[in-house]
């Protein structure tokens, strides 16, 4: 019985996690005469203090491409109800901390700069409110308990597989369990993500991220071609995720603790976007998050931290050890298929054979004009 009530559940899983996007009704749209501290208030708030200009609170019912993804000022919040949790929403609202370390609207990873504007906080209760009625309708709730505190089995695969066998934290700041924080800042913190997070939501975003992001900086782990990882071990996954900053020794941090160190620039090269063919566009979005914008090792995830630096393309003595074809697995299974470090990500069900072909071409003629090694 159990068993058949499990395999029910995860068909239904793995049909969200093919579900195209669909239109999502609109949702807290009030009167007028809302009251305040109402989902109604909150979005009249919403649009006066000119939030609308930065987030998008309707599902987008076309795809994507990379400039469209780069033009939004800010994430899309039409989902934000299923993703955060209340009380890490009013809190931040009231006084908003940097979640990432690099400029949402920039191709390549340009240092955040300034402050996410305050709400004030007579607007904060009906703004709240209003974002938590925005919810996605399809997402599958119910599926990571967090009723049981974690299994002993649950932490130490979370945890390899977090840790070391896909590095989450090269662009995720974590917190370690001596109450400091580690890792890269091209995505949003994960320390405190315990508090900040819905559960049930990271499980969908780790089984169906371009639901929510279409277009992503984030490798894409679930099953595809190229990576083995099932829902069920997403949704454990999940939960070693949800456990953060909440259940402490578990390489979880105190929770006072949520905002990144300051930011020290890095060196950049102006991308402007413009006129960029898709090879450039996809390493200035994807890559260079850890390469730098001119692959030279020097990308804002780039840290001594790191058991490993980047690799520097555009060294020639380095790049010609590697021949094209063991560059091309790499793109596509990550470090480890050619005994590196999984601190490089697969990029295989992410980006497609073609794309990847172009960027060992790119990486020849334009990085470190260099052929490969005899093999
Ligand atoms: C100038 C553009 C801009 C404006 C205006 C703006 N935001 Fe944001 N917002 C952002 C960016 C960029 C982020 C990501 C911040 C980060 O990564 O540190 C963000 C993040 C958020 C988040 C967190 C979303 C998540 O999924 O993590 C919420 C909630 C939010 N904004 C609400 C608001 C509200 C409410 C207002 C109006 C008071 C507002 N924003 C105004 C750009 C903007
Ligand atoms: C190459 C960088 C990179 C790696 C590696 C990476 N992520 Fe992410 N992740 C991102 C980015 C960037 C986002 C925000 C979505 C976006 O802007 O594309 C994100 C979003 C997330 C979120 C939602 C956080 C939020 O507040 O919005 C979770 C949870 C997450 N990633 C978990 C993981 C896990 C688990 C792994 C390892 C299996 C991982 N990530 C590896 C870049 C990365
Ligand atoms: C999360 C950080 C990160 C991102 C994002 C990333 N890399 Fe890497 N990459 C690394 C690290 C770290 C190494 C060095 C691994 C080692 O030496 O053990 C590396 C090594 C490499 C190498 C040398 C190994 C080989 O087989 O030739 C190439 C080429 C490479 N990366 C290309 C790319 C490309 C192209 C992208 C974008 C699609 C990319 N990387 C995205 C971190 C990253």
């Amino acid at each position: 019985m159990r068993v058949r009530l499990a395999i029910a559940r995860w068909a239904l899983l793995l049909a969200f996690v093919s579900a195209p996007l669909a239109p999502v009704a609109a949702l807290g749209a009030g009167s007028a005469k809302a009251n305040p501290g109402s989902p109604g208030a909150g979005r009249a708030a919403f649009e006066r203090l000119g939030c609308g200009a930065c987030h998008r609170v309707t599902a987008p019912s076309g795809g994507m491409d990379v400039a469209a993804r780069v033009a939004q000022k800010g994430p899309d919040l039409w989902f934000a109800g299923s993703k955060l949790q209340r009380p890490w929403l009013s809190g931040w609202l009231k006084n908003p901390t940097p979640l990432s370390g690099i400029r949402y609207d920039r191709l390549g990873p340009e240092p955040a700069s300034g402050r996410h504007p305050a709400t004030p906080a007579g607007d904060v209760a009906a703004v709240t409110a209003y974002l938590m009625s925005l919810t996605d309708p399809q997402m599958p709730a119910g599926v990571v308990d967090m009723g049981q505190p974690m299994s002993r089995t649950g932490r130490i695969w979370g945890n390899r597989l977090f840790g070391k066998e896909q590095q989450c934290f090269a662009c995720h700041r974590t917190g370690t369990r001596f109450g400091d924080q580690v890792g890269g800042i091209s995505a949003p913190t994960l320390v405190g993500a315990g508090k900040r997070l819905n559960p049930d939501w990271i499980h969908a975003w780790l089984t169906n991220p371009t639901r929510y992001v279409p277009v992503t900086r984030m490798p894409v782990y679930l099953q595809g071609a190229y990576s083995g990882y099932s829902p069920e071990q997403m949704g454990q996954l999940a939960r070693y995720i949800a456990a953060m900053g909440l259940e402490t020794g578990d390489g979880a941090t105190p929770a006072t603790d949520t905002t990144p160190p300051a930011v020290t620039p890095w060196p950049v090269s102006p991308v402007d976007g413009k006129n960029l063919s898709r090879v450039e566009t996809n390493f200035q979005f994807l890559c260079a998050q850890c390469h730098g914008a001119k692959g030279n090792a020097t990308g804002p995830n780039a840290s001594k931290q790191l058991e490993v630096l980047p690799a520097d393309l555009t060294d020639p003595v380095y790049m010609a050890k590697f021949t094209d074809d063991q560059i091309f697995r790499t793109l596509t299974f990550g470090g480890p298929v050619n005994n590196l470090s999984s601190l490089m990500p697969p990029w295989g069900n992410r980006l497609s054979d073609d794309e990847r072909h172009e960027l060992v071409r790119y990486i020849r003629a334009v990085l470190c004009k260099c052929k490969g090694g005899g093999g």
